[in-house]
């Protein structure tokens, strides 16, 4: 063994190399002592690090954990739009698990939000694959600058809780391809995560663990990992048939590991395939060395707070702002009196239910947070936080409280029991009670700024008359009570865009028709067509649009300009100001409308954005590169990535109905073709290259009475267009069979 490696697979016993693919217990690794290879602590994730305490009878008592920072879920810190901010949460989430010993935190997880009743919505990023994988590629590099792993999860297709363990998830090829597995390909192929969790579902008929498909033909030999896979816990249903299919550990153990030892004995799993999946264990456990061999690190509890809090800033949405209702001003001269109600400002709900339920290391609140700042409100609970019926007395001090204020901050959202990893919601309305509050209220003050705390998107539309203003703020971590307050009282200007669309009716969402599926599977018959892809194509009402969130500020994006930089790529640039006096950021985002093309494709698609901080009155030059990928779909025709040639548009603005100005791009194409067959139409060998030239002498051949002449009517020609050439016989008899062998043979001359 060399000083800073642990000993290759070579040097170990066909027993030691077995327990090397499962877990010494539920949170660690198995190490092999006699090797002097340890085993490694891995713990949740992915917003903050749950290492559960245990209790008394020696148990992981998982209500317990140490202290660490709770950042904000993904459902916030998706919408900061902000790669930079999100590497810092990163590191500092590296930085805690230095201290407590903690080799691979278990995130980010970057399933898309298929249908916002998703359980795990709170702990995703976004509908939309480019920006999932553009902002949680900031957790991976973040944590792994520091020496500490990560746990891409969960791969693949864990879109909904019904059902998770064993649902089968039935997917087009393309829809994986340009939905579903984008977000982990991009973060797979530039940040080399240290290692993926699988999900519990099957795919297409297989379970994720034993997806041979997934965890080594695509994932491996098509992306380049070089990671290890993890099975979620308790996925691994077959040890043999999941090792085979590429999955390196299963957790957590089920103490079988004499089942690879026997089927490596009795030739059910290659030597070499075991010693592969061994290896990358040995690999794993070495880039973990250097940050376990330090001691006595201690984190910086208050710096990383404050991470939390700029992540919690950058996360809030401003939805609706009439009357430039907000910020409100915090000077007690010139303040107006306020009243808060609602049970959250008081007890906040900062993050979502299940495996990735942390203790904060802090806790404040906002109404801790006006008192901290002397800022003077009284304040009015509302409601309980249960799904309790409204409670008489509470509604009505609420109102009283609110008659004698001149503005009102009403916090509303989703109580925990609403929503967590294990179940799926059932509907996208608040909690009835706080609906029916609201309504009074605003009938007795009509300043109401209603900030919502909820993990995934809920109806606004049904209750947004009775405010003013509308703050979304999602789950804000820890810190979400400064957060706010500097949002609300104009230290910082609002900044977050939505992650994902908020639909007017659950009933308007695309994937409805096949939620969340029946006897077993879900077939995923939106295809491409999620969150945005489906409402902008179809030209549907939305409440709020994808990558919308309004600012303290104005911005005027102008001087759009794309130039090609290769055959199939180009570089879009714009110019954006800030045309206000209060400094802010906006996010460009830029999407590719592919216009025509030969598969159904969505309207446009979220290629490149930037985040930009403006001071008032400044103005950015902005630049965006547009890769091949951009402007490609998959074609199952070629299984592989296609970009046709022809005009793409490329629109520049602030959401995906927001577009500012629009420029086109003509591309060549990537010059793929697919041999023509007896199965080809006539109408694919006209517009074929070499067929065209063919068409043309059947044609000479027809008038020079060497060959059958064609019909020349439009409907005969209408037939024929569709009809593959072995069909020509149908419609010309002996004279078809003829055409089309001539057709067969001058393209075999032509193509040789
Ligand atoms: C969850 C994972 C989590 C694991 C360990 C599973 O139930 O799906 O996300 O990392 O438990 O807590």
């Amino acid at each position: 063994m060399s000083e800073s490696t642990y000993p290759s697979v070579k040097d170990l016993t066909l027993e030691e190399k077995a327990s090397l693919t499962s877990g010494g217990d539920a949170w660690h690794l198995q190490g092999v002592e006699a090797k002097g290879i340890p085993g490694y602590m891995i713990t949740d994730g992915p917003h903050g690090l749950r290492k559960s305490l245990t209790s008394s009878t020696g148990e992981t008592d998982l209500d317990n954990s140490v202290p660490a920072t709770c950042f904000p879920p993904a459902a916030g810190l998706s919408s900061s739009w902000n790669p930079e901010l999100i590497h810092k949460v990163g590191e500092a989430m590296a930085e805690e698990c230095i201290q407590e010993k903690v080799a691979v935190i278990l995130g980010p997880g970057v399933n898309i939000k298929r249908n916002p009743l998703g359980g795990r919505c709170f702990e995703y990023w976004s509908e939309d694959p480019y920006l999932a994988g553009h902002e949680a590629i900031g957790i991976v590099e973040g944590v792994q600058s520091k020496g500490v792993g990560t746990s891409l999860k969960h791969f693949a297709a864990n879109n909904q809780e019904t059902d998770r363990l064993r649902v089968d998830a039935r997917i087009s090829q393309r829809a994986l391809r340009e939905i579903y597995l984008p977000a982990f390909e991009h973060i797979v192929k530039t940040a080399q995560p240290w290692t993926i969790m699988c999900s519990y579902n099957r795919i297409n008929g297989v379970h994720s663990a034993q997806n041979h498909w997934l965890l080594t033909d695509v994932l491996r030999d098509e992306w380049g990992f070089e990671g290890i896979v993890m099975s979620d816990w308790g996925a691994d249903h077959d040890r043999v048939a999941s090792l085979n299919a590429g999955l390196n550990l299963e957790m957590p153990p089920s103490y079988t590991d004499d089942q690879i030892v026997y089927a490596a004995r009795d030739g059910r799993i290659a030597p070499a395939q075991l010693d592969r999946m061994a290896q990358g264990m040995i690999d794993l456990i070495n880039k973990a060395r250097a940050a376990m061999s330090i001691d006595g690190y201690r984190f910086d509890v208050d710096a990383h707070d404050e991470v939390a809090h700029q992540a919690a800033i950058e996360s809030i949405v401003l939805l609706k702002n009439d009357d430039a209702i907000l910020p409100l001003n915090a000077d007690p001269a010139a303040a107006r009196k306020i009243a808060v109600i609602g049970e959250f400002a008081r007890t906040p709900r900062y993050q979502g239910g299940g495996s990735s339920h942390i203790t904060p290391t802090k806790m404040t609140s906002f109404l801790d947070t006006l008192a901290e700042r002397g800022i003077k409100a009284d304040f009015a609970p509302g409601f309980t936080l249960d799904m309790e019926p409204a409670d008489p007395a509470l509604e009505s001090e609420a109102v009283e409280t609110a008659k004698n204020a001149d503005v009102v901050l009403m916090f509303l959202g989703l109580p925990e029991a609403a929503e967590s990893e294990g179940f799926d919601r059932d509907t996208l309305d608040m909690p009835a009670k706080q609906i029916a509050l609201l309504e009074q209220v605003a009938a007795a003050n009509k300043n109401v700024v209603v900030v919502l705390s909820n993990g995934s998107v809920i109806t606004v539309a049904p209750w947004a008359k009775n405010a003013k203003g509308i703050l979304e703020s999602w789950l804000l971590g820890q810190s979400g009570g400064p957060a706010l307050a500097d949002v609300i009282f104009g230290q910082g200007s609002p900044s977050g865009k939505l992650a994902q669309s908020i639909p007017l009716d659950i009933n308007d969402d695309p994937s409805m028709l096949n939620w969340p599926g029946e006897e077993g599977h879900v077939d995923y018959g939106e295809g491409v067509f999620v969150g945005y892809r489906y409402y902008d194509t179809y030209g549907k009402v939305v409440d709020y649009p994808f990558g919308y969130g309004l600012s303290y500020a104005t911005f005027e994006i102008a001087d759009v300009a794309a130039a090609k930089t290769g055959a199939n790529t180009a570089t879009v640039t714009a110019t954006v100001t800030n045309t206000s006096d209060v400094d802010a950021s906006e996010t460009v985002q830029v999407y590719v409308a592919p216009g025509k093309a030969d598969v159904a494709r969505p309207k446009h698609e979220l290629k490149g954005f930037t985040k930009v901080f403006l001071k008032a009155g400044e103005s950015k030059t902005v630049t965006i590169d547009l890769d091949e990928r951009a402007f490609a779909y998959w074609s199952e025709k070629y299984n592989d990535w296609h970009v046709e040639s022809g005009e793409y548009a490329i629109e520049v603005g602030t959401s995906s109905r927001d577009i500012a100005e629009t420029v086109t791009v003509a591309l060549d194409g990537d010059g793929k073709t697919q041999p023509l067959t007896e199965w080809s139409t006539y109408g694919e060998w006209e517009v074929d290259p070499f067929g065209a030239k063919i068409v043309a002498a059947v044609a000479a051949a027809g008038e020079a009475g060497e060959l059958p002449k064609l019909p020349d009517n439009a409907m005969m020609r209408m037939f024929l267009n569709s009809m593959p050439i072995n069909s020509l016989p149908t419609l010309l008899g002996e004279g078809g069979k003829k055409i089309a062998q001539f057709m067969l043979d001058e393209y075999a001359k032509l193509s040789k």
